[in-house]
């Protein structure tokens, strides 16, 4: 594919592309940042394609909006005269957002649902992006540019992307908060988060066999009244954690009931 690509934005999202792009031989001719100079993060991209965000049309064919959720209409009205395929790289952002009467058949959304950090190594063959367009054409390129980077192209409706929008919080956030927890109370003990990976990860690759309702274990599960009131008695110095681990009982007890 040797359309000219242009991102938009210089935060993580950007800087995983951006490096994927020029790595996957792709085409990316323009960075757009609000800084005067190409950041010192994006080492992996030459000076010269980097440009101050203007008012000024991209001169690209593609060009993909990864900046903050709020920051897309904006950016949207003010590249009304682009005349190439615009999208945005947001879970929350309907498509609507990109679309004015002057090019509502040029918008896109590619969203890569992924937890991107800069400068940590991905493998983007187990990402899955989420695209939409309405026209075939964007689609397409859409598609194909996806499959460029060897991700797990699809395409998805703005309300389905919200919903898995909403999921990803409960599998990804919540669960995180959840190791974060544990590694708090283990750390107060003087005990390693590392003794629990085999289970974290056992079951992890468990729910994609079986559905989690039926991975579920542990003594809310089986209404184990003596383990739950030791585990509370253990907690009563972790006001927080208490609070959670009763809460959370009670919502596995009333699923499994
Ligand atoms: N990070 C993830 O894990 C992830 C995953 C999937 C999708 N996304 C989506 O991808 C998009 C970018 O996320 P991110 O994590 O890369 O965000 P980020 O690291 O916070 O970077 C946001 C970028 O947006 C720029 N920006 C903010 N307001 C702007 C404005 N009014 N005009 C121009 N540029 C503006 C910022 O510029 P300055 O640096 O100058 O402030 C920055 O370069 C978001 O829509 C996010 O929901 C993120």
């Amino acid at each position: 594919m040797k359309l000219k690509l242009g991102i938009v934005g210089t935060g993580n999202v950007a800087w995983h592309l951006s490096k994927k792009f020029i790595e996957s031989g792709l085409n990316l001719t323009r960075l757009y940042g609000r800084q005067s100079r190409k950041p010192e993060t994006f080492a992996h991209m030459k000076e010269s394609v980097y440009r101050v965000l203007s008012d000024d049309v991209p001169d690209v064919d593609v060009l993909i909006l990864a900046v903050q959720d709020g920051a897309v209409s904006e950016l949207a009205q003010r590249f009304k005269r682009f005349d190439g395929i615009i999208c945005h790289t947001s879970g929350t952002v309907n498509l609507q957002a990109l679309q004015s009467e002057d090019y509502s058949s040029r918008a896109g959304i590619f969203y890569p649902l992924y937890s991107f950090k800069m400068g940590k190594e991905l493998d983007w063959r187990r990402i899955p992006i989420l695209l939409e367009a309405e026209s075939q054409e964007v689609l397409h390129v859409l598609m194909e540019l996806a499959k460029a980077l060897g991700a797990v192209a699809t395409t998805a409706s703005s309300e389905a992307r919200a919903h898995y929008h909403v999921a990803a919080v409960f599998a990804n956030n919540y669960t995180n908060y959840m190791y974060d927890l544990a590694e708090s109370y283990l750390s107060a003990k003087g005990l390693e988060l590392d003794v629990l990976f085999p289970i974290i990860r056992q079951t992890a690759e468990r729910i994609s066999q079986e559905t989690p309702k039926q991975v579920q274990t542990g003594p809310a599960l089986r209404n184990d009244l003596r383990t739950l009131k030791k585990h509370e008695d253990a907690l009563k110095e972790f006001p927080e954690m208490l609070k959670v681990y009763q809460f959370l009982a009670d919502c596995i007890k009333e699923r499994h009931s």
